[in-house]
């Protein structure tokens, strides 16, 4: 396999885990109940048309690199609630990301631009898996460098 269809394997991945995306975040929109539709439909909503649009313009950068984008998506996680919808949000994008990592290490067999163009997917989808592990709670803060609050008027 030349190092160009070895690009356009690993961009067809990438392009994978976007139509994932559009499915799973569309999913969650229209199923997510309760107090949470409040506040997280909107996100469910953005993200699956976001999702679209990288699957898009994946499409378009494997379609000019001599390759068939893909209509198979990847994995697609299904959760009935609130934590379990965003769980699978942090998965789905932290399986992007990997996806997209891969296809960057390859990506010196395209053009300098579509190199660059690369990385700054990298550098989103890393924003999508930071975003979930706030709202998942992963980031763990030590009490310790928390600073008191000084009570100055007493
Ligand atoms: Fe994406
Ligand atoms: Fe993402």
């Amino acid at each position: 396999m030349s190092s160009k269809e070895e690009l356009i394997k690993r961009l067809n991945t990438a392009m994978a885990w976007e139509l994932a995306g559009v499915i799973q975040y569309m999913q969650a929109a229209v199923m997510v109940t309760g107090h949470a539709r409040e506040t997280f439909y909107d996100f469910f909503h953005e993200s699956s048309e976001e999702a679209r649009d990288h699957a898009e313009l994946v499409g378009q950068k494997i379609a000019v690199l001599g390759g068939v984008p893909t209509v198979e998506p990847a994995t697609i996680r299904q959760a009935a609630d609130i934590d379990g919808m965003l769980e699978a949000a942090l998965e789905l994008e932290k399986d992007a990301l990997k996806a997209w990592e891969d296809a960057h290490a390859v990506a010196d067999a395209a053009n300098p631009g579509t190199v660059f163009w690369i990385e700054e997917h990298v550098a989103e989808e890393q924003e999508h898996v930071d975003h979930l592990r706030k709202l998942t709670q992963k980031v763990k803060f030590a009490s310790s460098d928390i600073k008191k609050a000084s009570n100055k008027s007493g």
